[in-house]
This record gives structure tokens, sequence and C-alpha cells, in this order.
């Protein structure tokens, strides 16, 4: 039986007051986070450093006691392990050598991606020793879904609504499927690799499924992901995954009736009662306050909160935000938020 609350939430328990963890909860709004970037210098030697990696994942558990620690990584960090060039500049994100042509995918290298992630691996380990003075708090590994990866991978920055992914998909979807089914290989490796070295629980960030018309969400990811799903539940039966299809609207439910996930997380615009309405009783549900709410905190903060309490209450469910922490987050309405939490 699994004693850490958030896992016996994924396990289908309705745990009360909820088990809580938010998106990026390691980030630029700590200030703890601001002095150990620096010292690493870029974000991808941050990620690729274990010692530093492993400390910035423990901060927020430090600081707030959430019922998980995320490896603090990057769903970018596939394509990079498969060799793909890429850079973050400064105030523009994430730059990419875009996968356009065969060449470009030829080059990708699959049968190094987990030997060229063992700093991340390594990194998962550490936290897993780390937690030991946190028994109470699991820890998550994650990567992202095949198609918003392949949307970076293929648009070769972020920051626009990735017109050229989308349209390659259109116009060649042989290519674009062939692109896919690497990245599909790729994340599976990845991910159990993470599972072998300490991860108990794994999340599938799709922060661009709602791009797709009903037809692309079907083909890019639903069934992509339904293959992921079901080949780790396979392998890993012991480790529950979290899908997260963002933006997916009507859509989430008949991605959580072909996705043998055990939970969804829902993004801010969702609406919690919908949900419950429309995902199996069973399947545990993640989320979603507004991080704009976080950020202005008070009683508009709390009423949201006990909102979203009350349509949750009596089902599986782990609170947390409706996308990642923003960096003007005030420490301070993070620690007021558990406070409200903690009390139910
Ligand atoms: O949640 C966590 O605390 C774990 C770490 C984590 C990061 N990124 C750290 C990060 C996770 C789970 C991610 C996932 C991720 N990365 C997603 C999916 C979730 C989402 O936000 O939709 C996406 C789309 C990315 C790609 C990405 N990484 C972008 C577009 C950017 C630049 C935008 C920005 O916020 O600066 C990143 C960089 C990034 N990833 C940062 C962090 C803490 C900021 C980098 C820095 O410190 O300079």
């Amino acid at each position: 039986m699994d004693t850490k609350p958030f896992l016996q939430a994924l396990a289908g328990e309705a745990v009360w007051p909820p088990p809580v963890w938010l998106m990026r909860q390691a980030g630029r709004y700590l200030p703890e986070y601001r002095r150990t970037r620096a010292i690493a210098g870029d974000f991808i030697a941050l990620c690729t450093t274990p010692e530093l990696a492993a400390e910035v994942t423990l901060q927020p558990i430090r600081r707030y006691g959430f019922d998980a620690a995320i490896l603090f990584s990057d769903i970018l960090m596939v394509p990079w392990a498969m060799g793909q060039g890429l850079r973050f500049a400064e105030g523009e994100g994430p730059l990419l050598e875009p996968v356009r042509d065969r060449a470009a995918l030829e080059a990708l290298d699959l049968p190094g991606v987990v030997d060229r992630a063992a700093p991340i691996l390594e990194t998962v380990r550490r936290v897993r020793a780390g937690l030991a003075m946190h028994p109470g708090t699991a820890l998550i590994g994650f990567a992202g879904s095949p198609w918003t990866v392949a949307c970076y991978m293929v648009e070769g920055r972020g920051g626009g609504e990735f017109a050229e992914a989308r349209r390659a998909a259109f116009r060649d979807p042989v290519f674009f499927a062939e692109v896919m089914e690497k990245l599909e290989a790729a994340t599976l490796a990845y991910l159990l690799a993470q599972a072998e070295a300490g991860a108990e629980a794994l999340m599938l960030f799709d922060s661009w499924a709602g791009l797709l018309s009903p037809s692309g969400f079907r083909r890019w990811v639903i069934e992509p992901t339904a293959r992921l799903a079901a080949a780790l539940r396979d392998l890993r039966p012991d480790v529950p995954l979290i899908g997260f299809p963002r933006l997916a609207g009507p859509l989430l439910a008949e991605y959580a009736a072909r996705v043998p996930v055990q939970a969804v997380a829902m993004d801010t615009g969702m609406d919690p009662a919908w949900a419950a309405a429309h995902v199996p009783p069973r399947m545990a549900l993640q989320g979603n306050l507004d991080p704009q709410a976080l950020v202005a905190g008070g009683p508009a903060m709390e009423q949201e909160v006990r909102a979203i309490l009350a349509a949750m209450k009596g089902r599986p469910f782990v609170f947390n935000l409706g996308h990642g922490i923003v960096p003007p987050t005030p420490p301070e309405h993070v620690a007021r938020l558990m406070e409200v939490l903690r009390a139910g």
C-alpha cells in the first residue's frame, strides 16, 4: 500500500485534504532558485549538473512541504539528448535546429538518448536520496508528449502558435509521423530510465494539444499518447502516469477514455465540475488554479481555491495550478495557499 498521499490519490483514493504540488514549483519566483541558476550559468547547464538540479528540485519541498517533487529538467531535454541543437536565449525562450527534412530526422540519435540523459537520471537518484528527509513527498519524473515536443523540433522555436509545425503535419503527414515515431521511442526509453532511477510517478506534458483540430487531436495526441501510456503500464505497472492535454476542452473526455493514464491534469480554463462528470470516477484529476490568481493572492485567490475543492471533494484529486507558476508570484502567496489547502 502507498503511504504517500500523492500516490494514494493517483491510485484512486479520495485523499482529503488533497495532496498538492505546483507546476514549475522550482523556478524564478524563488530567490534560492535564482541564486543556484546564477551559479550554473545557463539553463541547460543547470539541467545537466546533477548536484545543482537536485538542489533546485528540493528547494520548494524544504520551503513548502509539497506532497510531490518534480524532477528539475525540461521537456526539450529529449531532443537535446537525441543530439538536436538546443539553446535557451535570454528573453527569447528555446531555440532549436529545426527538423524539416529527412537528413535532419536521420541525424537524430535514438539509441544514444539514455546515455546522453545520464546526468538527468543521476539527478533523479540524488533527489530520491534527498527525499529521505521528506518521507511523505513523492518524486515525479516527466517528459513532453510527442506532439508538443515535435512542435518545438519542427518549428525550431517557441513563442508563437507553431504555424510551420502544424502546416508540416498537414502537408507531409508521412514525414511528420516519422518524426513523431522517433520521438515516441525516445520518450518511452527516457521515461522508463527515470522510473528505473527512482521516479515514483510520471507526467506527460502536452502543452500544445489544444492547437489541433479534433482529427489532429485524435491522430497526434490520443494515438501516440495511448501507445506510450499502454507501454508504460505494461512495463512499469507500479508507476502511475499523469496526462496533461492542455487546452483539450471537451476532447478531454475522449482522451481520458482512450489513454490509459491514472490521472489527467486540468488546464486553467477547464471546469472541474465538468471534468468530474466526464472523466472515469477512479481516474484522479489534478489542477487547476489560475497561476495569475496566485500572483494576485488575497480573497480572490482563496475563493477560487475553495470552488475547486468543492467540485473535487469525494473523488481522487491532486491540487495544482492550471499551468506553470509565473516568475512574479510572491513566495508568501504560495505559503498562504498551503495554509488554506491544509485546512481542507
Ligand atoms: O515544473 C517544474 O518545476 C519542473 C521543471 C520544468 C521546467 N520546464 C523548468 C523550466 C518542467 C516540468 C518544464 C516543462 C516544460 N518546458 C513545458 C511543459 C509545461 C508548460 O509550461 O507548458 C514546456 C512547454 C517547456 C519548454 C520551455 N522551457 C519554455 C517555452 C521555456 C522558456 C519560457 C520560460 O519560462 O522562460 C523553458 C525554460 C524553463 N523550463 C525554465 C524553467 C524553470 C525557465 C528557465 C530559466 O530559469 O531561465
